[in-house]
């Protein structure tokens, strides 16, 4: 039987020479692979009190959107800066070349609300850490990440669970 990781296809050279880009968007658009995709990550938070599902912008979207949706519970966007219309707080993080800025709205995550957040794949942690930091700057708790991909070599687990994060992942 396919596994979800045979859903995702890699191009080469995107969006830089050298960058092997592992596209989900095959994964998204078969109806099984995405339902396996969104089953396997909901499997381990059965019976786990979650408040609100966080979903990092863009393709933290897609999977936050259907996983808040079976799990009855609010979705949560983490946009790129500039893309939230209502009050918003900041956060900057590293890029592999610069900086950039993510936002979240002041009032989507009330103080003490357990949250998970997702997003397609986890690579240095930087835009997830970020995430982090926002939700928890609203007086919020991650109680968990949860990625499509692991990108094992670039550190991101590491960088996440040294926060004291749990980190889970379908593939790497
Ligand atoms: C990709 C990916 C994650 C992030 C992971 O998004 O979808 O959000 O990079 O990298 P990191 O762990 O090193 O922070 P990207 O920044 O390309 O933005 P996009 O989803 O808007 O294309
Ligand atoms: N795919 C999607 N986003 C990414 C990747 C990738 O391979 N590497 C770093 N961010």
């Amino acid at each position: 039987m396919k596994q979800v990781q045979d859903y995702i296809r890699t191009i080469v050279d995107f969006p830089h020479e050298g960058i092997m880009f592992r596209d989900v968007t095959t994964l998204f658009a078969d109806p099984r692979g995405f339902r396996m995709a969104i089953d396997q990550v909901l499997h381990p938070y059965a019976g786990i009190d979650i408040d609100k599902v966080a979903g990092l912008e863009a393709r933290g979207f897609i999977i936050g959107g259907a996983i808040a949706h079976q799990l009855s519970v609010g979705f949560v966007p983490v946009r790129k800066k500039g893309k939230l219309p209502g009050r918003t707080i900041s956060q900057e993080y590293k890029l592999e070349y610069g900086e950039a800025i993510v936002e979240i709205h002041e009032d989507a995550i009330k103080p003490g609300e357990k949250v998970l957040l997702v997003d397609d794949l986890l690579a240095t942690g930087g835009t997830a850490e970020a995430g982090i930091k926002l939700i928890e700057r609203l007086g919020g708790e991650v109680v968990s990440t949860a990625f499509i991909i692991d990108l094992p070599d670039l550190g991101g687990r590491r960088r996440l669970e040294a926060l004291g994060k749990e980190v889970l992942a379908l593939c790497s």
